[in-house]
C-alpha cells in the first residue's frame, strides 16, 4: 500500500474499486444513526428549506440517504438527484430510493465536473465529501455554477483536529488525533467550508454544528484501532504505548466513562441574483 493510499480513506475517489464497499455503506449506516448527525442534519434541512417543485442535487451522495429526503421535500413536481461517483453506493442507493418507493434519481459523476448545465438546480447538499477531494474549492465553484441565482446551498463537514479520545495520557491521545488529521484529504474541512462558500461568490445565510458523540456503548472500537494502528506505523506512538492506551479505554469503557467526540458543521449559503 502506497504512501497516498495510506493517506487517503476509502471515501477518496482514487480509492474505488479497492474499497470494500461493503464496509463503506455500514460506516454510512452507522452515520446515518447517530444522534448529531441526525440533529445537525435536521438543522440544515429546515434552514435550507428545499420546497415544492425544486430541483434538487446531492453531491457525492454516498447510499442517498439525504437524495431521498430532498425528493421528499421537492415532492413529485420537483426533482431529486444524487451524484456518486462510487458505482458499489450508487447501486445502493438505487435500491434502496426504489424499495421506499422514492422519485430520487442518481448518476455517475464527480465534485469537480458536474454533470449539469450551469443555473440548473435550486438547492445543494454536500454532506462530508470535501474532506475527501483533492481540489475541494474547484468543486465548491462547480456547486456554485449549476445553482441558479437566488438558488441555495448546504454544505456540511468534519474536522478531524476536534477529535476527543478520553482518557487517556493527553500526548498519547493526541497522536491518535494526528492519525486521524492524516486519513482525511482535507481533515480541516469542517472550519473551511465558510471560507469556500465566500470564494465561490455565495452569500452565508447561517452556521451550525454538532459534536459527533460515542459512549461506551456506541464507540467505534474498529475506528479506534485503526487509528492506533496508523499512529504506530508513523512513529508517533511505540507498540506498548498504544496497547496502554486501548487497555486504558477499555477499562474506562468498562465503568462508563469513555468520552469520544468528534465536531461536525454546516454552512448555508445562497447565489446572490
Ligand atoms: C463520507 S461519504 C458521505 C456520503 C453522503 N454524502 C453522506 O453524508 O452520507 C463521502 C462520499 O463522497 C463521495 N466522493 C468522493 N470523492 C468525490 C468526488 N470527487 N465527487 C463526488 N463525490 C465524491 C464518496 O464516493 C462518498 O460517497
Amino acid at each position: 500500500m502506497g504512501e497516498t493510499t495510506e493517506h487517503r480513506s476509502g471515501f477518496h475517489r482514487q480509492n474505488i474499486g479497492t474499497a470494500d464497499v461493503a464496509r463503506l455503506v455500514a460506516a454510512l449506516d452507522q452515520q446515518d444513526a447517530a444522534a448529531g448527525v441526525r440533529r445537525l442534519r435536521a438543522w440544515t434541512h429546515e434552514v435550507l428549506a428545499a420546497g415544492d417543485g425544486e430541483r434538487a442535487l446531492d453531491v457525492g451522495c454516498g447510499t442517498g440517504s439525504q437524495t431521498l429526503r430532498l425528493a421528499d421535500a421537492v415532492g413529485p413536481a420537483g426533482d431529486a438527484l444524487g451524484v456518486e461517483p462510487n458505482p458499489g453506493l450508487r447501486a445502493v442507493a438505487e435500491e434502496r430510493a426504489a424499495a421506499a418507493g422514492s422519485r430520487a434519481r442518481f448518476t455517475d459523476g464527480d465534485a469537480l465536473a458536474l454533470p449539469l448545465p450551469g443555473a440548473s438546480v435550486d438547492v445543494v447538499w454536500c454532506e462530508r465529501v470535501l474532506q475527501h477531494v483533492t481540489e475541494p474549492d474547484r468543486a465548491v465553484a462547480e456547486m456554485a455554477r449549476v445553482l441558479r441565482p437566488g438558488g441555495r446551498i448546504a454544505l456540511l463537514d468534519t474536522d478531524w483536529a476536534t477529535t476527543i479520545l478520553h482518557p487517556g495520557e493527553p500526548a498519547v491521545m493526541a497522536a491518535f488525533t494526528a492519525a486521524a488529521l492524516a486519513s482525511a484529504a482535507n481533515p480541516h474541512a469542517g472550519r473551511e467550508l465558510v471560507g469556500r462558500l465566500t470564494r465561490a461568490g455565495l452569500v452565508i445565510d447561517d452556521r451550525g454544528a454538532q459534536a459527533l458523540l460515542q459512549d461506551h456503548r456506541s464507540v467505534p472500537w474498529p475506528l479506534v484501532r485503526m487509528l492506533g494502528e496508523s499512529a504506530v506505523r508513523r512513529g508517533l506512538l511505540s507498540r506498548e504505548e498504544c496497547d496502554r492506551a486501548y487497555a486504558g479505554l477499555e477499562e474506562a469503557a468498562g465503568r462508563g466513562a469513555l468520552h469520544m467526540s468528534v465536531t461536525m458543521f454546516a454552512v448555508v449559503a445562497h447565489r446572490p441574483g
